[in-house]
């Protein structure tokens, strides 16, 4: 129990306060897989915060005569109640009540939405759950006083404990969670950003393209779990501790090269763990490694610094400087997008993090 972020004296509010806030997804250069209750990361993690791709959520917090047991809410996703997502909710809210034992004394009305397409396999929970973290402690900032720093690390706080990736999406251009001895600051209870990099990487571009939107055969819950037997979970977490300490001095200097072969690795070390886990699981698709392939061809044929990433599921990351933006629309366009479903694909960009609308 983290007493800091224990809300306290915070006396309910007599009337309904309302709040939106609206989040990004986030997409991880140095992959977070492992970790242990609760939800603290087996190694340290860096992510650039994505800003397209975002999840809106207006909370309602109406007062109750009298307090309820946990946290009393409704949900409406995209106009629709959605039963199916009260069980992670429920979760989130019983993990989170210690912190903000005032939640009890509201019925919060939920209403969120996402700008990215429907169930695209883009994952949602990191900016779902850093928007309705938002939300939450923006109510808590009108009980008690909160500094600004302590508002924003709490949000961080709050959203891990909703899904462990979802602290980065916070702040940005890069952000950092899981202690480092590279990173003074970072801790493995929420992420920080990560100020000194070179230029080039703070207007990044980042184009997913949704090879398959389908839902995920194997959750990252369950692939999280399996990295507590996995034979490779030791040096695959020092290994990613590696990988980050050398890719801060990259970010600083701007080195394309040695930027692409970290981010590389670890997209290819993520998958690998599940291909080895027991039970074992492949999330590529054919599809996926033939835009593997082909961004390595065209890489060699312009030698224009494009590489690729992924997260848990088939969907490809496309990262490349914003200079090269028109040359690579015209490449995904031209020879990509046969490769996803419905030719569909979301350009992104490095963001800053969560804000009001
Ligand atoms: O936050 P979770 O539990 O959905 O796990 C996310 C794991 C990866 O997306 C594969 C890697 C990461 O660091 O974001």
């Amino acid at each position: 129990m983290e007493q800091r972020f224990v809300a306290k004296n915070a006396l309910p509010l007599k009337d309904s306060f309302t709040t939106r806030w609206q989040a990004p997804s986030n997409i991880a250069l140095v992959k977070y897989w492992g970790k242990t209750a609760p939800q603290l990361p087996k190694n340290a993690s860096l992510s650039f915060t994505l800003s397209n791709a975002v999840t809106q959520t207006q909370v309602e917090f109406a007062p109750l005569e009298n307090p309820s047991k946990s946290v009393s809410f409704t949900i409406l996703f995209e106009g629709e109640e959605k039963p199916s997502f009260r069980p992670k909710l429920e979760t989130f809210f019983a993990n989170i009540l210690p912190y903000q034992p005032f939640l009890t004394h509201y019925q919060l009305a939920i209403t969120s939405q996402n700008t990215f397409p429907h169930s695209s396999g883009i994952a949602s929970s990191a900016s779902s759950m850093a928007a309705l973290a938002a939300c939450l402690v923006d109510l808590e900032a009108q009980l008690s006083s909160l500094t600004e720093e302590n508002k924003i690390n709490k949000i961080s706080f709050l959203a891990r404990l909703g899904s462990g990736s979802a602290c980065r999406s916070t702040q940005g251009p890069l952000m950092a969670w899981g202690t480092h001895t590279a990173i003074a600051n970072a801790s493995d209870l929420w992420a920080v950003p990560v100020s000194d990099i070179h230029p080039v990487f703070t207007d990044y571009c980042d184009t997913i393209l949704l090879i398959d939107k389908g839902q995920k055969k194997v959750s990252s819950t369950l692939g999280h779990k399996l990295m507590h037997q996995h034979p490779y979970a030791e040096q695959r977490f020092a290994k990613a501790n590696a990988h980050l300490s050398e890719l801060l001095p990259i970010l600083q200097q701007g080195n394309f090269e040695a930027f692409i072969s970290i981010v590389e690795k670890e997209a290819l070390h993520l998958h690998a763990m599940m291909m080895t886990s027991d039970p074992y699981f492949i999330l590529m698709q054919p599809n996926t490694l033939s835009v593997i392939n082909n961004i390595w061809a065209f890489r060699k044929e312009t030698s224009i610094p494009v590489c690729f990433t992924l997260d848990a599921g088939a969907n490809v990351h496309v990262l490349y400087p914003n200079e090269f933006d028109a040359q690579l629309k015209q490449f995904i366009e031209g020879e990509l997008l046969q490769y996803c479903e419905n030719r569909q694909c979301v350009h992104d960009k490095v963001g800053t993090g969560i804000k009001k609308y």
